[in-house]
């Protein structure tokens, strides 16, 4: 079952949801909009969309001192393909509210597909673990929400080890280490996620070198959760749940 909080944001989602157009089957997806007048640049009009992803992780951040910033630092997802989910698409499509909330129903309904790592020592929020050290990613595997056909694996978010955001999709035919281009703020009405912090922003980000291969743009839109719990109580680690649509183009 759902979580009456679900609904409640699911309703709050619908309410602000961008107005876009809902035609007949085979329709191209069209980048949201956060309904604010403040949007991403539209990607270039030579590349094209090749997956839209679900990505469900943790955000990660640090505090060096009581009082002091949150400093990002990472974050760590699963991406699983939802393209069949846009509406218009085909049998699996859902309608443009439900697709809109996905990110929200998916954090509120379902644990965080990484392996957690129990021990919160010199963690900011003892009731937010991070990942894992040695082994983030379980294997391989659907997500299953209730009320979607399970949705397929797709690959994974992470931060190498010189810091840089890189997606491996599709069992590597998509690798796109990469560069944040620009970022505005989610819309006010975007899911806090279930630790009420706040929802990450949404962001346009391109390949960052001549590894990249298959694709050269994604963006980070549609944000539920993820923002830091703040530096007022302690100082550490810090780890937020989240979730989010990636659309790669390419
Ligand atoms: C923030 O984190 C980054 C990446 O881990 C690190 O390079 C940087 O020194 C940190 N900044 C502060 C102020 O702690
Ligand atoms: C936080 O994310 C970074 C970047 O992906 C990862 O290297 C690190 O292991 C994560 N830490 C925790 C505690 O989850
Ligand atoms: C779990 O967290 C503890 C405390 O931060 C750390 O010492 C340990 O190495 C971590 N274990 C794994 C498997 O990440």
């Amino acid at each position: 079952m759902l979580t009456t909080p679900y609904f409640l944001f699911a309703a709050a989602a619908l309410v602000a949801a961008a107005p876009l157009s809902c035609g007949a089957t085979g329709q191209s997806p069209v980048l949201p909009k956060t309904g604010t007048g403040n949007d991403l640049p539209a990607p270039p009009a030579n590349v094209a969309l090749k997956y839209i992803a679900l990505g469900f992780g943790i955000q990660n951040y640090t505090c060096a001192q009581v009082g002091a910033a949150a400093n990002a630092t990472g974050a760590l997802a699963m991406l699983y393909d939802i393209t069949s989910l846009y509406p218009g698409q085909g049998a699996r499509s859902l309608s443009q509210p439900d697709f809109d909330a996905l990110t929200a129903r998916a954090l509120w309904s379902h644990d965080v597909p990484l392996n957690l790592n129990e021990s919160t020592e010199g963690h900011v929020d003892p009731e937010s673990p991070g990942a894992s050290l040695t082994q983030p990613f379980p294997p391989d595997a659907p997500l299953e929400l209730h009320g979607i056909k399970p949705l397929p694996f797709l690959g994974h978010h992470f931060f190498n080890s010189n810091g840089v955001p890189t997606f491996v999709l599709d069992g590597g035919k998509i690798y796109l280490p990469a560069a944040k281009l620009n970022a505005v703020d989610a819309p006010k009405s975007a899911n806090p996620g279930p630790q009420g912090t706040g929802a990450v922003s949404w962001l346009y980000l391109g390949r960052k070198d001549s590894t990249a291969i298959g694709a050269e743009y994604v963006y980070r839109v549609l944000t539920a959760g993820g923002a830091s719990h703040g530096c007022s109580k302690a100082a550490g680690q810090d780890s937020t749940s989240y979730a989010a649509t990636y659309w790669f183009y390419g």
